[in-house]
């Protein structure tokens, strides 16, 4: 009888062992497939951010995993294990500190990688669907950050939650049941550390199974680049290993020099001295602050006095994101090459930071004032700003090839 398995494959059985695991499981040609994916020439450093999203996702798996070894999830307990984590557990305070540094890093990085979007258009088709995977990663990572920082019961989780939480309730009629759903009670109590410690175990996978599809979306067309013309030939492409795989491990160095800098020297500085007391449901903290990766969109939330415009405002910030291939119709994808749009991103880059500034500090004037002119900026870049330029800016000097705009490297 002839052997099937001849007439559907070309490939040589080598001889060995490793020649008879690879003729079944050909983990290596995959991966030398992988090597020899071509990549625009040009990308420069801005395009390391998503591997090293990728790096800052796993560093945070790998050390939740440990510290959910010895987390107690009930509210008598929780608050002394994260202590004990601290004090007791072997290295429990570098695997404490690194997932905790680690999430803020993660955010830092993520936030790079939007502007980097955002800035060379990398949103507009046909990656749209890039893009669009992108926004519910983001809105993923934003749930399980603060599913996770509710984690140690302290002052700022406790409080932090019951703010958040609330907010659900300005949906008309149903409000006040969402959130006692969400709460599993009639307050944030030891339900809501229970579902909420499933959750943040749970949504990192989701993340990562999200990530998949996003970089399967974008091998659809390959990346784009800061000149914003597509590949037109060979000429234009190098392949991924070994060039940017070692560009990659440059920023993943000092990606862990930035961390255990954080680490080592000041590992409370991104965090609240207030999650260092125990949760308290009968003393209210003076000032209720986020993590500071949530501030910008804390400031657009309060400086809108009536709750639901604020919540509307708020998710809206973000979803508006999902309008920008429309917003922004300009046939020239990258801003180096639109004069008018470079000045109004920048802008648009400052104004955010200004709102993170805001989100953290008191709700009185002159903040309040600044805060609704910080975002109204914010919502006029996307709906005003964008669609004029449109209409009224010329493109500056724009390459014909890839090849074209880096001269240097023909
Ligand atoms: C866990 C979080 C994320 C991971 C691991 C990740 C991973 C990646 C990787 C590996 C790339 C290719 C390399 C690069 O262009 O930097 C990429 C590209 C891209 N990402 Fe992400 N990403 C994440 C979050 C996001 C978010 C939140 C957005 C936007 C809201 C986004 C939008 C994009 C876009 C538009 C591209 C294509 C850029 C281009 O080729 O011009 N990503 N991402």
């Amino acid at each position: 009888m002839q052997d099937d398995t001849k007439k559907k494959t070309t490939i040589e059985e080598e001889k060995g062992i490793s020649g008879w695991i690879e003729y079944r499981l050909p983990v290596s040609s995959f991966l030398k497939h992988i090597a020899s994916y071509q990549v625009p020439k040009n990308l420069n450093y801005a395009w390391n951010f998503g591997s090293l999203a990728g790096i800052a996702l796993i560093l945070q798996i790998i050390t939740g995993i440990f510290l959910a070894m010895h987390y107690t999830p009930h509210v008598d307990h929780a608050f002394n294990s994260v202590e004990r984590i601290m004090r007791d557990v072997n290295y429990g305070w570098l695997i404490r500190y690194t997932h905790a540094v680690g999430a803020s890093l993660f955010f830092m990085v993520v936030y790079v990688h939007i502007m980097r979007g955002l800035y060379y258009g990398s949103y507009k088709r046909p990656r749209e669907m890039v893009w669009f995977i992108g926004i519910f990663i983001f809105f993923a990572m934003m749930a399980t950050a603060f599913m996770g920082y509710v984690l140690p019961w302290g002052q700022m989780s406790f409080w932090g939650a019951t703010v958040i939480t609330n907010l659900f309730s300005a949906i008309p009629l149903v409000g006040n049941k969402i959130v006692i759903w969400l709460w599993g009670g009639f307050s944030v109590d030891n339900p809501t550390l229970n579902r909420f410690f499933a959750l943040h175990y749970l949504l990192p996978f989701v993340i990562i199974a999200l990530a998949v599809l996003h970089v399967i979306a974008l091998h659809r067309f390959g990346s784009g680049n800061p000149s914003g013309v597509e590949v037109k030939s060979d000429k234009d492409t190098i392949p991924l290993y070994p060039y940017y795989v070692v560009k990659d491990c440059i920023t993943f160095g000092l990606f862990f020099i930035v961390l255990f800098v954080f680490v080592f020297y000041a590992p409370n500085y991104l965090g609240h001295p207030d999650n260092y007391i125990e949760a308290d449901s009968m003393v209210t903290p003076e000032h209720i602050v986020p993590e500071w990766y949530f501030l910008p969109f804390y400031a657009m939330l309060r400086s809108i006095p009536d709750k639901l415009t604020g919540v509307l405002t708020m998710f809206g910030s973000i979803l508006v994101w999902f309008l920008l291939p429309w917003l922004d119709k300009s046939k020239i994808k990258s801003g180096a090459y639109r004069p008018l749009f470079k000045k109004f991103f920048w802008v648009f880059a400052v104004n955010f930071a200004f709102l993170a500034w805001l989100g953290g500090q008191e709700v009185k004037e002159p903040y309040i004032t600044l805060s609704r002119l910080s975002t109204l900026y914010y919502f006029a870049y996307f709906v005003i700003v964008l669609p004029l330029l449109r209409k009224y800016e010329k493109s500056e000097g724009l390459p014909k090839t890839i090849s074209d705009s880096v001269p240097e490297m023909k």
